[in-house]
């Protein structure tokens, strides 16, 4: 790892240990994917070693494996359908904790448990913090059958919604795609300005090939952004 990178995942890891405070004895708990959310499994693992008793669902089949290796109690969504906590990270967020989030190619599960959750707190470096969306690509959860008319749809229905840019199948291993934990495909849609969030997303939901789109908006209710300066704690307006 690069010197920068090395203090950037300084930075998830701090993000990490604050939110590791919200985790008390009992609790049910949602545990994200990525590189952020990875500190976070760590932390959990550190304190189930020690004897505190929770039992976690995996946003992922990576976070599964790792929070297994870890020997974290594990449940699912089926026998345990209501959790108190989900802490996770994101690829881009502004400051009513808008999220944009799907990177890892996880959004379907991560949205799915967040919104299972009593409370969803994100953790991230403070590059994530945008005053406006759409820096990073806005990955969408779409089926294979009809690719090419589903992509076409994003287009004009997302132009609607005042967004353009480059919409691209995200890759996979070798010539294939990048194949989601459900079996789905992505499409990265490289909007730059997303000025209306709620507006874009009622418009995807709009196209049937759409599962999911990775805009997450009013399920952030706090984030711990990690920045040289220290923790920066957020709170969506009215929490
Ligand atoms: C995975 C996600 C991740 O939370 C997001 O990509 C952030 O990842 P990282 O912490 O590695 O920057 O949404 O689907």
């Amino acid at each position: 790892m690069s010197d920068a990178a090395t203090e950037v995942d300084d930075l998830k890891a701090k993000a990490a240990e604050t939110a590791i405070d919200l985790v008390k004895p009992g609790m049910k708990l949602g545990l994200g994917t990525g590189s952020t959310a990875f500190h976070f499994v760590e932390a959990v693992g550190g304190l189930v070693r020690n004897g505190l008793e929770v039992l976690c669902v995996p946003t992922s089949e990576a976070t599964r494996a790792h929070a297994e290796k870890l020997r974290i109690p594990l449940s699912s969504l089926d026998e345990t359908p209501q959790l108190d906590l989900t802490v996770d990270g994101a690829d881009e967020m502004d400051d009513q904790l808008r999220l944009i989030k799907g990177g890892g190619g996880a959004l379907l599960r991560e949205k799915i448990v967040a919104t299972a959750s009593d409370r969803m707190v994100v953790i991230a470096d403070g590059s994530k913090v945008s005053k406006t969306l759409g820096s990073h690509p806005l990955p969408v959860e779409v089926v294979r059958f009809g690719l090419r008319a589903t992509m076409r749809l994003i287009e004009a229905l997302s132009a609607e919604a005042g967004c353009e840019g480059e919409i691209r199948l995200r890759p996979g291993k070798g010539d294939l795609p990048f194949i989601t934990d459900q079996g789905n495909l992505i499409v990265d849609c490289a909007f730059n300005n997303i000025s209306e969030p709620e507006v874009l997303a009622f418009a995807l939901k709009r196209v049937p090939g759409v599962v999911e789109h990775g805009l997450f908006l009013g399920l952030a209710d706090l984030a711990f952004v990690a920045t040289s300066g220290g923790i920066k704690t957020m709170r969506r307006a009215g929490e």
